[in-house]
């Protein structure tokens, strides 16, 4: 094994030596400086517009997939106002599988409004705050009675901000 590894460095390093030799002599032949900066700067143009094809490219075929756009187009928009200490939503009913906007919105402290499921399992949350309405794009999967919760710590009633949501089945 170590043999062979010997033999293996000695191949190697003469290849790298044959590299140097090469290139050493291929300096000595009589092609200008400016030849050589000319054919360099043209193959740097080429990589720079090559880059820039792969690049635009690249970006519009990830990022066209993304959710945003299909879901702000055809979702339905549901209101959420938080307040100490409940929730008021404008819808509570929806459908497997419609795609929703939930905009969440505080009218005192702040909020996390937190989605789970008959398990408590924990499926989508975003915060609640005053002056701001973040966007929560969300779809249900399989039909039921699901919790909203209170996931910030707003105050002595904090426990009780909670609201269900009713999922019926497809169409
Ligand atoms: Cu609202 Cu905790």
């Amino acid at each position: 094994m170590q043999e062979m590894a010997w033999y293996l460095t000695l191949v190697l390093i003469g290849l790298l030596a044959w590299v140097f030799i090469a290139f050493i002599r291929s300096g000595e032949s009589d092609v200008s400086s400016a030849e050589v900066a000319r054919k360099d700067y043209s193959y740097r143009g080429k990589m720079f517009w090559m880059l820039i094809v792969a690049g635009v490219g690249i970006t519009l075929s990830t990022l066209m997939p993304w959710p945003h756009a299909a879901t702000k187009a055809q979702s339905r928009v549901v209101q959420v106002d938080a307040y100490q200490w409940y929730w008021k939503l404008s819808d509570s009913e929806f459908r497997v599988g419609e795609p929703l906007t939930f905009q969440v919105t505080s009218h005192d402290v702040n909020h996390g409004f937190g989605i789970y499921d008959a398990n408590m399992a924990m499926l989508a949350q975003i915060q609640a705050m005053p002056g701001y309405s973040n966007k929560l794009h969300y779809s249900f999967d399989k039909p039921g009675k699901y919790k909203i919760l209170c996931m910030e710590f707003c105050g002595v009633a904090h426990h009780d901000m909670q609201a269900t949501i009713n999922v019926l089945p497809v169409e």
